[in-house]
């Protein structure tokens, strides 16, 4: 049985990651989280209780414990997601990004290449350190094009530039000292799970509220939306067949602008959901000032991943977030717990035994 060391398992999509390698390997996998605000172990529901996940309360900045892991655990690899991954906080507080995204990863490279360099020959060339990241790091495009692995980095918020940074200290570590990493760059991703502050829960949760929905400048910048279990299953392909030192971009081929996004939420919404008052949904749609730096579009090419690996998303915008919304108005107590920070309790009441 083999052991993958997965951080910021917590959040939204180490935790859909989980529960798919859980429902899907036979892996032991290592959670290792410091649990920020964005850290939920209730997201993991059933796959959290299962004994082959082991849960580590972690900073990945700790170079100490990150070695003890490493000789505790002796993993075959590492997907590493644990980040500050939202581009509003990185405006207002730029600092925890420069810590956990740069030093963090920074610190996990060189723990896992002192582990990796102690291993003999067939398991130093097993070994993977799979690097998730973001088409952020590309910047904005204008009206037309795509992003390729082969796109100039061009990072303008303190969240895509300090992802950008750990991507290139990720393949400066290939270069350098040989380790077998693997880069994924994806699109926006939406799913169940996912922390109320960024758009699409964030909506939801507001029209449900009947509270009004903050539109950013005009709604027309775009984003190239991604079901989350599409995403886990594409790093679970490029973790077991991706080509050490290779790059994949991930997308959906799903050019929204935000208002579009709005408009289907509150549509889906309206026919689901009915409001009591009668009153549409898209009523609360709200124009506010415009995020600074705000880039334009965002596109994925997502052909090489299509071509060497096969592949493909299994959702349609309209199925991933029809199911979406339908699991935020199926899963109140996680809502309410989210809501009311209750969630931060629930290491204290059920994980504390099994902490390594
Ligand atoms: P998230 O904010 O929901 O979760 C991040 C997790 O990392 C949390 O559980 C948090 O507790 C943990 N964490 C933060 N700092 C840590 C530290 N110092 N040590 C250990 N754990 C720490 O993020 P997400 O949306 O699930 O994104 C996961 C990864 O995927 C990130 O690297 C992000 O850049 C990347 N990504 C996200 C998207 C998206 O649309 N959400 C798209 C492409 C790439
Ligand atoms: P977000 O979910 O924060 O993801 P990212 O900034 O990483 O793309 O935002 C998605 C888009 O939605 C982005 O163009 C900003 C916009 N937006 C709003 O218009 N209103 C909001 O309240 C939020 C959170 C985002």
């Amino acid at each position: 049985m083999k052991t993958v060391f997965i951080t910021g398992g917590a959040g939204f999509i180490g935790s859909a990651l989980i529960r798919l390698l859980i429902a899907e390997t036979n892996w032991r996998i290592v959670n290792i989280d410091k649990l920020t605000y964005a850290g939920n172990l209730e997201s993991l529901a059933d796959a959290g209780s299962n004994p082959r996940h082991i849960f580590s309360h972690t900073d990945i900045c700790d170079r100490a414990a990150m070695d003890a892991l490493f000789a505790a655990h002796q993993p075959c690899g590492i997907i590493h997601l644990a980040a500050e991954s939202h581009v509003d906080r990185s405006i207002h507080g730029p600092g925890d990004f420069i810590q956990t995204n740069i030093t963090g990863t920074y610190t996990l490279l060189e723990a896992a290449r002192a582990y990796w360099s102690g291993l003999a020959e067939p398991e130093r060339r097993a070994f993977r350190f799979h690097h998730v990241s973001t088409d952020e790091v590309f910047g904005s495009l204008g009206a037309t094009g795509l992003f390729t692995e082969t796109t100039a980095y061009d990072p303008r918020s303190p969240y895509s530039s300090s992802k950008a940074s750990s991507d290139h200290l990720v393949r400066a570590w290939q270069h350098t000292y040989g380790l077998p990493t693997l880069i994924t760059n994806c699109s926006n991703n939406y799913g169940p799970y996912q922390f109320p502050e960024k758009l699409v829960p964030l909506m939801i949760l507001n029209a449900l509220a009947g509270k009004p929905l903050p539109i950013y400048g005009k709604g027309d910048n775009i984003r190239d939306w991604l079901y989350v279990d599409d995403h886990t299953r594409a790093l679970q392909l490029v973790f077991e067949h991706g080509q050490p030192g290779d790059t994949y971009c991930i997308g959906g081929r799903n050019e929204m602008t935000n208002m579009q996004v709005v408009d289907t939420l509150c549509s889906l919404l309206d026919r689901l959901h009915p409001g009591s008052n009668g009153q549409a949904y898209a009523t609360l749609k709200t124009f506010v000032a415009d995020r600074p730096g705000h880039d334009r579009r965002y596109a994925i090419d997502a052909n090489k991943i299509a071509a060497d690996l096969g592949w493909k998303p299994q959702e349609t915008f309209e199925s991933g977030i029809e199911k979406t919304v339908a699991w935020y108005l199926g899963n109140t107590e996680w809502i309410t717990h989210v809501q009311s920070g209750e969630y931060r309790n629930w290491i204290d009441r059920n994980y504390a035994k099994r902490q390594s």
